[in-house]
């Protein structure tokens, strides 16, 4: 079987839309099977006030991306004073851009949909040096040790504003059934009370479900597998500056080789928002298992 995990949408070049209808519907039909939707003629425009915020020197060097949150609180950034209104107004502008594209070419999901937080990654790729486990490099699915979602889905869109035409290269990877069937089994189960233990300590917000687990595992299996992350099905694509893409990372395996100056905007969908929730990674792993995971 050869790997088409990329599906391009020349024909959309504006945030807002209007969309047509096939449109719309080949996007989701695509974005719920786990592929990548590329959109090259989308591209977010970088004011002349923000030129001077693509710079790494704004990450204070402890966390690898500057965050915002939807409320406006910024984290991991050390600029002067008037730096951090830039960036903060920056960062919201792409949250808004973002949302819209969402709300426009998926108005199936726009009642249930939930902004996250929005991320600037202004340090390049290449040559961090990173534990397996941590390492974004290698192929993953997104899963958050701290944050359980309980299967609710992560979707994510990005965009590199590389102002020198830099690319930001990926890998992208087999079916989410696929990896679920090399991994599922050997993810590592709840010690009794664990899941409870963790809410109450505050190591993990709100309550892991035996789906975190698994996506836990499948997360690390597939990480710390170094014949896997080398001999799996994969293939590379280079997305150029200037443009613009989105999938569901706890969906579509992927990997992010090099780049520097991406922006990323997370959103959160219950999978019965979904068009097609069987298809979502808690129903495949409910199949599988042949029980409820939350
Ligand atoms: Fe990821």
């Amino acid at each position: 079987m050869t790997l088409d995990p990329i599906a391009t949408f020349e024909d959309i070049a504006r945030w807002t839309g209007p969309f047509r209808d096939a449109q719309r519907a080949a996007a989701q039909d695509a974005l719920e099977s786990g592929k990548v939707l590329f959109f090259p003629r989308l591209s977010f425009v970088i004011g002349n006030s923000e030129a001077t915020l693509l710079t790494d020197q704004l990450s204070n060097g402890r966390a690898k991306n500057i965050s915002r949150d939807p409320d406006g609180r910024v984290q991991g950034e050390r600029g002067s004073a008037e730096e951090s209104v830039r960036l903060n107004m920056m960062l919201g502008r792409f949250a808004e851009h973002a949302r819209a594209l969402v709300m426009h070419l998926f108005p199936g999901y726009a009642a249930r949909v939930e902004q996250a937080r929005t991320s600037y990654r202004p340090v390049e790729i290449a040559g961090r040096r990173y534990s397996p486990r941590d390492d974004d490099k290698r192929l993953h699915l997104d899963a958050f040790p701290s944050r359980p979602q309980r299967g609710r889905r992560i979707l994510r869109v990005f965009s590199n504003i590389h102002p020198m035409g830099g690319k930001r290269v990926w890998h992208v990877g087999e079916p989410f059934e696929d990896v679920a069937r090399r991994y599922a089994s050997k993810a590592r189960k709840p010690l009794p009370l664990e899941p409870w233990l963790f809410e109450t300590l505050g190591i993990t917000r709100g309550r892991r479900s035996e789906y975190d687990y698994l996506m836990l595992g499948l997360h690390d299996g597939a990480k710390l597998d170094t014949a896997y992350q080398k001999d799996s099905p994969q293939v590379e694509f280079a997305f150029p500056a200037g443009t613009t893409w989105m999938c569901f990372t706890d969906q579509a395996m992927h990997a992010a080789l090099s780049g520097q100056f991406a922006l990323e905007q997370t959103f959160h969908l219950p999978v019965e928002a979904l068009a097609h929730p069987e298809r979502s990674p808690l129903k495949v792993l409910e199949r599988m298992m042949g029980r409820t995971l939350v």
